[in-house]
């Protein structure tokens, strides 16, 4: 069997964090409130009223943290560009002290011999925009294209790729469907005017970053969906779960058109969001790669009763979890690699994993099976790869231990541990494994 060390010469290794989950300072240096900031201020929003108003405080630490990084021997460093400290309200007179933060982030990344990879929107809109419909008010999208030319004219001379958008398929779901994230809507399938201008912002700030000479990726979040059983029922329910949580966001920008979702019940319009020429404005630009944050597979089975949704998730069998009760299948990741190939054929751009990882719970376990977590998705990686699909790098998620979202501060996901009551850094087990496999895995490639 392949195993890690049959990853390509020249992959790139490196590990993601997000600008809410690890900046703190949201009050500094003229940042204006995005969504995150409302969301996590409403009582029983957050597990134990947690909020990133300190976080990491990577936004003065970031020094250490990147050497932390340099330790790793990382060629890139993903993190996210928060829209607030640049443009305040979302739109109008840029924030030059917002932006000079990046700015020395960006200098002081190369300084250190890592690729810094941005991602313009890691799900936290500006408060500003939210208050006049947020994503569901198509208008957004050309903001989105604005502050992207804004963060690409200051950057764009030292950052070679950007990514654009980070998992608009969860952000659309859990943001607007269900409303367990910010801005905590409830609209269900309704919901999905906000994904479709979502991918419209996408469409146009690559446009901009492509009239710039820049690279543009989208990551997102996708699963292999498997039916409970071969009961056609149960297989129709995976295909339509599929569509939409898989299709509707890869479909449109890599073939120009979204996947029938009338098995949901949802117009091809997605409620009147679709506008004549919109499918051309996300296709047309192109993706010089496609970035895929993996977790877990999917299992799903038709629906027990009527009324409610036309899928029920089934429990994945036999399968170890992590803290978060995901359940761990390397080997999906490896169907997930040959199935966009199957599907997307040509039109399928180099991949990168820009997120991969697991949160353990501390309390009972050591760091071990975040290091068997890792290193059996690097060998299903490794596996695609000898497979002859074109994967380019690996982004650990999450350098540190940070805000998780709805969860708080209780997962912890980082090769780093954070102590949140002093934000004290403490290396973990699988921090010296990651830099040790990095070391090694460029020894091998490079006597070959
Ligand atoms: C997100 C991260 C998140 C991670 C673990 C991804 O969906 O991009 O922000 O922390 O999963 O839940």
């Amino acid at each position: 069997m392949p195993d890690r060390f049959d990853l390509p010469a020249g992959f790139r290794w490196g590990a993601a964090t997000a600008a809410y989950q690890i900046e703190g300072a949201v009050t500094e240096d003229g940042r204006g409130p995005s969504v995150w900031d409302t969301f996590a201020a409403r009582p029983g929003a957050v597990r134990d009223g947690h909020t990133g108003a300190v976080a990491c405080d990577h936004y003065h630490r970031h020094p250490e943290d990147i050497a932390l990084m340099r330790g790793l021997g990382l060629d890139g460093y993903r993190f996210s560009v928060a829209w607030t400290r640049v443009l305040p309200t979302g739109s109008g007179a840029v924030n030059a002290a917002g932006l000079a933060f990046y700015d020395r982030l960006v200098d002081a990344l190369l300084e250190a011999g890592i690729t810094p990879l941005p991602t313009l929107f890691h799900w936290d809109l500006p408060q500003g925009l939210e208050d006049g419909g947020g994503w569901l008010n198509r208008d957004t999208a050309y903001r989105f294209a604005e502050y992207a030319g804004i963060v690409a004219d200051r950057l764009g001379d030292r950052v070679p790729a950007w990514i654009t958008l980070n998992e608009p398929f969860v952000h659309t779901v859990f943001g607007y469907a269900l409303g367990t994230h910010a801005p905590g809507r409830t609209l269900m399938f309704e919901a999905l005017p906000a994904a479709h201008h979502q991918l419209l912002g996408h469409g146009l700030a690559a446009a901009v970053l492509h009239d710039r000479g820049l690279d543009v990726m989208l990551s997102n979040n996708l699963t292999p969906v498997e039916p409970a059983s071969p009961a056609p029922a149960d297989v129709a329910a995976a295909e339509a779960y599929d569509a939409l949580h898989n299709r509707v966001f890869t479909d449109p920008v890599l073939l120009g058109r979204y996947p029938g979702l009338a098995a949901l019940g949802v117009p091809d319009d997605l409620y009147g969001a679709v506008r004549p020429g919109d499918l051309d404005l996300i296709h047309t630009p192109g993706l010089d790669g496609l970035g895929l944050n993996f977790y877990n597979p999917t299992r799903i089975a038709a629906p027990t009763g009527p009324g409610g949704l036309p899928f029920d998730f089934a429990e994945w069998p036999d399968a170890p979890r992590t803290a978060f009760g995901w359940p761990v299948v390397p080997e999906a990741l490896t169907r997930l690699l040959l199935s966009l190939r199957d599907t997307y054929g040509k039109a399928l751009p180099p991949l990168t994993i820009t997120e991969n990882g697991c949160s353990v719970d501390e309390s009972t376990t050591p760091d071990q099976p975040r290091i068997d977590f890792m290193s059996a998705h690097l060998d299903a990686l490794a596996h695609a790869t000898t497979e002859g699909i074109d994967v380019r790098g690996y982004y650990a998620w999450s350098l540190l231990d940070n805000f998780e979202w709805a969860e708080g501060y209780h997962q912890r996901f980082g090769l780093v541990h954070v102590d949140f009551a002093t934000c004290e850094r403490t290396p973990r087990a699988s921090y010296g494994w990651y830099r040790d496999l990095i070391a090694a895995h460029r020894a091998k490639r490079a006597v070959r």
